[in-house]
C-alpha cells in the first residue's frame, strides 16, 4: 500500500540580507514537522527556497557594485549553508531565478490574461520595497508601511491587474467551509476584519521601474510582482505546467504552508485568489507564527537586534538552537529571544534531564554488566508507570504535532526523560549491586535503556544529532520510523552499550553570557541605524541608495501664487509626469526653466508647500549670491538615473 502524502513548505526567504536566529524559526519548526511525519509513516515533500527578484534586491546589488545576479548567489550560498547547519531536510530547495520557475511563471500569467483574470491600467498608491507590498493610503500607520513601519512610496506606473476583487465571496466562502484554513483561528479573525471586509481590490500584479523580475511574456517592459512571482513557488517547485509533473500530480494541494504572521495575509487572501483563477486546489493549512522578539521587537536586521544563528550553533551545536526554538518559543504567538533562556534551557533539559540519563545509564551498564544490556525479568511497580508511559507516548506526541505544537510534544517526551532520572532515584541501582540482587538490577537497567530508545525515538524530529549519538550510545541502530515505539520491550539480546562523550558540556552561564555580549558588540551593525559618527560625518553607499536622483525634463513651469519666491514645475520623468514646487523663482522666470532637464529626487515623500503639492525635489547648487540648477552635462532623457 502506498503511504500517505504530505507536502509542507517554507515561505522562500528574501536575498536581500543576513539571515538571523528569526529566519531559522519557520525553518526548523517545518524541519522538525517534515521529519516527524517521515517517520510516522508519511511520504513528505519539504520545500524551502529563496525568494530572489525585486526592486529591494535591485537596489541593494547596486548599492554593492554588483549584479543581482551575484548578490543572490552570495546570499544563496549563505543560506545553505545556514540549512546545512541546522540540519535541516528539505527535500527540494527553490530559486525563483531557476529557469524552470521563471518559465512556468510566465505560462501562469499567459493562462491569466487568458482566462480574463489579468487587465491593464494604472496603478496609483504607496508601496513598501523592504516588504514588497502595496497599500492604499488608509491602510498606512502615521504614513508608514503597516508591517514593517518604514517609509512607503508614492508609486505611479503602468501595471497589469489581477481581478482579486472578483473572488472575495469565493473566499469567505472557502474560509467558511473550511475552517481551519488559517491557523490558528485569530489569524482568520484578522484577515477577515482588517483586509477582507474593507472590500479587496485588484492586485497590482506587474512593475514597469526596475527590471529584476521575470518579464511579461506579453509585455516585457513589465516585470511580474515579485509576491506573485514567490507565491507561485509552491507549485513550480512540483512541476506545475512543465513536461514532468509527477510531482505535481503527487503532493499538490499543500498540507501545509508554515509562514511568519506578517504573511499570512499573501497566502490567504491573494494565493488561494491566484488558485482559484488557475483552477486549481487550495492548500489545507496556512499557519501563522509569532515572531521571534529580542528586546520585546521584533528580531531583524533593520532594528540591529538580530542573533547569529553560526555563531550560536558554533558554540553549542545545532541541536540546542533547534531544541530551544521548538521548545521555549509558545507557538503560535511572540517568544521573546534572551541568551540567558537559551543557556538555561539547554542546562535544564538536554544537559541535566537528558544528558545525565543517557551518561548514567550507559555508565551502569557498563559496570554492572560489562556493557552489554542484560534481558529484563518479571516488572514490578513503578515498571508498569514508566512502560504504561513510554507506550501512551507516540499517540499524544502525533496529536500535538498534529495541531503544531512542539513545545508540547517535546514536553511529553521529556516526560519520559524525568520519569526515568526519578526512576534511578527510587530503585538504587547501586544499592541493588551491592546487596547482589542481580536480577532486579537487570531489569532496572532494561528499563532505563528503554525509555532512552523510546526518548531518544521521539526525540528524532527535533533533535537529529543528538537522537543519532544516544543511539550509537546505547548500540542500536538509528530507527527509520515509529514501528517500535507500539511496545515496550524492543531491545532485544546482545546490545552492547558505548559510554563515549557526554552528550553536552554543562555551559557555565555567567561566564558564557559575558562572552556571548563580547561577540554581539563585535557584530555587524545595524542596517538601518548608522553609528553614530557616520549620521553626522559620513554615510553609506547603501544610504545614497536610498535617495532616487533621476533626470527630468520642465514641460510647464508658473509662479505660485502669492509668493514671490515659490515656482511650480511640471516635470516630465520617464513616462511619468510630476508637479514639484522649487524655491528658485528669484533666480529664474518661468519661460527660462522650460524645456531644461534639471535632476530631481524622486523618491523624496510628497510634501505641501503654500498649499500646492510637491512631489519630490529639483537639486540646485547655492552659493551667497546665487542658486543655480543642476543639469546633466550632455543631452540626456528624462528619468534616467542619477548617481
Ligand atoms: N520572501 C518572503 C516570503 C515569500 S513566500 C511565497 C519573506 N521572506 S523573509 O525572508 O522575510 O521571511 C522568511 C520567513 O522568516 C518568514 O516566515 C518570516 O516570518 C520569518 N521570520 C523573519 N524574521 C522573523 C522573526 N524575527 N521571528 C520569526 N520568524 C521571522 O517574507
Amino acid at each position: 500500500m502506498s503511504k500517505p502524502t504530505y507536502y509542507i513548505t517554507t515561505p522562500i526567504y528574501y536575498s536581500s540580507g543576513s539571515f538571523h536566529l528569526g529566519h531559522c524559526y519557520t525553518t526548523v519548526i517545518c524541519d522538525a514537522i517534515a521529519r516527524f511525519k517521515r517517520m510516522d509513516g508519511f511520504d513528505v515533500f519539504y520545500l524551502t527556497g529563496t525568494d530572489e527578484h525585486g526592486q529591494k534586491v535591485q537596489q541593494k546589488a547596486q548599492a554593492a557594485g554588483v549584479t543581482p545576479k551575484q548578490y543572490v548567489d552570495k546570499l544563496y550560498d549563505q543560506i545553505v549553508a545556514l540549512w546545512k547547519t541546522l540540519n535541516i531536510s528539505y527535500d527540494k530547495f527553490i530559486r525563483t531565478t531557476d529557469d524552470y520557475h521563471e518559465k512556468t511563471v510566465q505560462k501562469i500569467y499567459e493562462k491569466l490574461l487568458q482566462s480574463g483574470d489579468i487587465y491593464k491600467s494604472t496603478y496609483e498608491g504607496w508601496y513598501c520595497t523592504p516588504c514588497e507590498s502595496f497599500w492604499t493610503e488608509s491602510q498606512l500607520h502615521d504614513g508608514k508601511c503597516p508591517d514593517c513601519g518604514r517609509e512607503v512610496k508614492l508609486q505611479k506606473e503602468e501595471s497589469y491587474f489581477f481581478r482579486l476583487s472578483k473572488y472575495q465571496d469565493r473566499l469567505i466562502q472557502f474560509y467558511e467551509q473550511n475552517p481551519d484554513f488559517i491557523s490558528p483561528k485569530s489569524r482568520m479573525n484578522e484577515m477577515i476584519n482588517n483586509f477582507i471586509k474593507p472590500g479587496l481590490k485588484d492586485l497590482c500584479i506587474s512593475r514597469t521601474t526596475f527590471d529584476w523580475g521575470i518579464k511579461l511574456p506579453f509585455d516585457p517592459k513589465h516585470v511580474a510582482y515579485v509576491w506573485v512571482d514567490a507565491l507561485t513557488n509552491y507549485i513550480t517547485a512540483l512541476g506545475y505546467l512543465q513536461e514532468d509533473h509527477a510531482l505535481f500530480d503527487k503532493f499538490w494541494p499543500a498540507d501545509l504552508h508554515m509562514v511568519g504572521k506578517e504573511i499570512v495575509r499573501f497566502h490567504t487572501i491573494i494565493w488561494p485568489a491566484l488558485l482559484m483563477a488557475l483552477d486549481l486546489p487550495l492548500p489545507k493549512k496556512v499557519y501563522g507564527h509569532g515572531w521571534l522578539l529580542f528586546g520585546n521587537d521584533k528580531m531583524s536586521k533593520s532594528k540591529g537586534n538580530v542573533v547569529d544563528p553560526f555563531v550560536l550553533a558554533d558554540r553549542y551545536g545545532a541541536d540546542v538552537i533547534r531544541y530551544y526554538l521548538l521548545r521555549e518559543i509558545p507557538f503560535g504567538s511572540d517568544g521573546n529571544y534572551n541568551n540567558e533562556a537559551l543557556l538555561t534551557r539547554t542546562n535544564a533539559d538536554l544537559v541535566n534531564d537528558l544528558g545525565n540519563l543517557v551518561s548514567r545509564t550507559a555508565a551502569m551498564v557498563t559496570q554492572y554488566f560489562g556493557g552489554e544490556i542484560p534481558q529484563p525479568n518479571a516488572y514490578t511497580e513503578p515498571d508498569s508507570e514508566l512502560i504504561a508511559l513510554c507506550e501512551g507516548a507516540l499517540p499524544k506526541v502525533r496529536q500535538y504535532m498534529d495541531e503544531l505544537s512542539a513545545p508540547d510534544a517535546l514536553t511529553e517526551t521529556l516526560r519520559i526523560v524525568q520519569r526515568a532520572n526519578k526512576y534511578i532515584d527510587e530503585t538504587m541501582p547501586w544499592a541493588l549491586n551491592k546487596n547482589g540482587d542481580k536480577q532486579r538490577l537487570a531489569t532496572v537497567m532494561y528499563v532505563l535503556c528503554e525509555c532512552i530508545r523510546f526518548a531518544a525515538t521521539l526525540l528524532e524530529p527535533f533533535i537529529p544529532q543528538t537522537s543519532a549519538k544516544i543511539f550509537e550510545k546505547i548500540g542500536l541502530p538509528l530507527p527509520k520510523d515509529f514501528a517500535g515505539l507500539g511496545r515496550f520491550g524492543g531491545i532485544g539480546q546482545g546490545v552492547t552499550v558505548h559510554k563515549g562523550d557526554n552528550l553536552f558540556d554543562r555551559i557555565d552561564i555567567d561566564k558564557e553570557l559575558k562572552e556571548l555580549d563580547k561577540l554581539a558588540e563585535q557584530a555587524e551593525p545595524a542596517e538601518k541605524s548608522p553609528a553614530p559618527d557616520e549620521q553626522t560625518e559620513q554615510i553609506s553607499i547603501e544610504d545614497f541608495a536610498k535617495i532616487k536622483l533621476r533626470t527630468a525634463k520642465v514641460l510647464g513651469c508658473e509662479r505660485v501664487a502669492k509668493s514671490d519666491k515659490l515656482l511650480l514645475l511640471r516635470l516630465q520623468v520617464g513616462s511619468e509626469v510630476r508637479q514639484v514646487v522649487s524655491g528658485i523663482a528669484q533666480h529664474y522666470t518661468p519661460e527660462y526653466l522650460v524645456g531644461k532637464t534639471v535632476v530631481l529626487v524622486a523618491n523624496l515623500r510628497p510634501a505641501k508647500i503654500r498649499g500646492v503639492e510637491s512631489n519630490g525635489m529639483i537639486l540646485c547648487a547655492a552659493d551667497d549670491k546665487s542658486v543655480v540648477f543642476v543639469s546633466p552635462e550632455k543631452p540626456m532623457d528624462s528619468g534616467k538615473e542619477v548617481r
